[in-house]
């Protein structure tokens, strides 16, 4: 079967750039986009560029080649299913908020949502692709939801778990070059074999045969959870080691590299940092978690629930660090803040460890003044709010945006580093540090900067796992 009408539902970080690098490389494809944010799908549509609602290195030079030919973004949802052959969930899974399961399970209200507009407007087979990071057997729920809503026996449903390892602020790369594309369907079954095939072939067109895994669709699910998970678990264990390293006199950069050019260990996702963030880890590793638990596997719970714990430990540790090297008081300090989105080249800002730190010293009244290349000031805003630590108006007062990181800086008792962005590391930091209060802290929660040439201009520097 060769697909010739794409429908992703959901235009956001994973189906707006996965949807664009598609349409790019399968031009024989018409692929459309949809999402029931209006404004959302507006910024996709921008004639200017730089609006489009993701930011993403590369991305609007492939949506400028496909927008218009074979790339398509609308909020027309059951005119784009109608009309598709594949049709790609690819909205948003968060943990669940309230009821059974609330803080830890995935709520899957959007996915079933999905899934039952699909079986109301469908009138032709369709496959069914879970873009979306779900629950293991998931795919048993959706489909039980196709075949037994909507238009009854006549239309075939397939469904295909393809989940998806983009990583923000790289997304184009991965997507373009992917370690491997996974996809998970029904192999016992003329119709499934005949479904992942097709999907095989829509990668195929640019992804290498080799790099393209089939596996059962339970095993794609649980791949994709257990994937973040292991990173996760990666960033904790060298969190770990690093608050180890600043009371021993090592250096945590230094035990990174040398574990890492053990082969078996790699030296991938080894750098200490204030905290991992975004808005998949921690949701992964929960559901993970709640998922164990259902099956009464509570040590296979409390072990990944510690990768959390260790990570929330991680954020408030370097806060309190700030405060207690402050002379025990940031009360009317300004403390500025490099960065603010979970890392760098990309304005997410979904779970950012820079929002805790700044709740953490919000409580002990600090004056927060703030500086990101990319991210919006209402966004920052809406951050501190969502968790509802402090009244509204009491976060404006105490956080400030500047457009420039010198104006941030100015006057600040001490400067935090939250995200690596590489400009912070070309700022001219002798002139940052004339205009401060002394003496001038640093606290390098990213380890990007020259501490020796700082220490040389006269700054009294923290960096994560370092006893300098
Ligand atoms: P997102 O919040 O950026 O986008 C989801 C979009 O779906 C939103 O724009 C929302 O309006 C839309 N939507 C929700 N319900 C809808 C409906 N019924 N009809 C039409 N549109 C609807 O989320 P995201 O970051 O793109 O993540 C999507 C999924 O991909 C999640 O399951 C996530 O875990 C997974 N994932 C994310 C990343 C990442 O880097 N962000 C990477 C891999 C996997
Ligand atoms: C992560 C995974 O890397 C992707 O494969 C996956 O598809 C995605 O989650 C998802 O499912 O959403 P992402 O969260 O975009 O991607 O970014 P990462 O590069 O993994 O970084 C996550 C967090 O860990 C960031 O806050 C980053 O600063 C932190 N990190 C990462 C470290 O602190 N140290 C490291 O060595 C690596």
């Amino acid at each position: 079967m060769k697909i010739k009408n794409i429908c992703c539902i959901g235009a956001g970080y994973v189906g707006g750039p996965t949807m664009a690098v598609i349409a790019q490389k399968c031009p024989a494809i018409k692929v459309t986009v949809v999402d029931i944010n209006e404004q959302r799908i507006a910024a996709w549509n921008d004639e200017d560029l730089s609006k489009l609602p993701v930011y993403e290195p590369g991305l609007d030079e492939i949506v400028a080649q496909a927008r218009g030919k074979n790339l398509f973004f609308s909020t027309q949802v059951d005119e784009a299913i109608a009309a598709a052959d594949m049709i790609f969930i690819s909205v948003n899974t968060p943990t669940k908020t309230y009821g059974k399961g609330k803080g830890m399970a995935a709520d899957l209200k959007y996915i079933e949502l999905c899934a039952r507009q699909i079986a109301r407007v469908a009138t032709s087979d369709k496959i069914v692709v879970e873009k979306s990071t779900l629950p293991v057997r998931t795919a048993s729920a959706i489909k039980s939801i196709l075949d037994n809503t909507g238009n009854g026996s006549s239309v075939k449903f397939q469904i295909l778990s393809n989940p998806e390892f983009l990583a923000e602020g790289t997304a184009v790369s991965d997507l373009l070059n992917p370690d491997r594309v996974l996809i998970g369907g029904d192999n016992t079954t003329d119709a499934g074999k005949e479904a992942i095939e097709a999907l095989v072939s829509v990668y195929g067109q640019w992804v290498p045969q080799e790099r393209i895994l089939t596996t059962n669709v339970w095993s794609s699910e649980l791949s994709k959870l257990t994937a973040n998970a292991f990173l996760a678990q990666r960033v904790s264990s060298i969190n770990a080691m690093s608050e180890l390293c600043e009371k021993t006199e090592a250096d945590v950069n230094e035990v990174a590299r040398a574990i890492g050019m053990d082969s078996r260990i790699g030296a991938k996702f080894l750098k200490a940092s204030v905290g991992f963030g975004g808005s998949c880890f921690q949701k992964d590793i929960l559901n993970l978690v709640y998922i164990a638990k259902t099956y009464g596997l509570n040590e296979v719970a409390d072990y990944w629930e510690q990768v959390i714990l260790m990570n929330d430990h991680q954020k408030r540790r370097f806060a309190h660090n700030i405060i207690s090297t402050l002379f025990n008081t940031v009360s009317g300090k300004k403390i500025a803040f490099l960065g603010w989105a979970f890392k760098k080249d990309t304005n997410d800002t979904r779970e950012s460890a820079a929002i805790y730190v700044a709740d953490e010293l919000l409580n002990e009244q600090a004056q927060i003044a703030v500086y990101d290349p990319k991210v919006q000031t209402q966004q920052m805003y809406t951050d501190l709010d969502y968790l509802n630590t402090r009244p509204s108006a009491a976060n404006q007062a105490g956080l400030t945006v500047h457009q420039n990181p010198y104006e941030a800086c100015k006057d600040a008792h001490a400067i935090a580093i939250l995200t690596e962005w590489d400009e912070f590391k070309t700022y001219d930091w002798q002139k940052i540090y004339d205009q401060m209060q002394k003496p001038a802290f640093i606290f390098d929660g990213r380890g990007i900067l020259n501490l020796e040439e700082l220490e040389k201009i006269g700054f009294v520097c923290y960096q994560i796992g370092s006893s300098a």
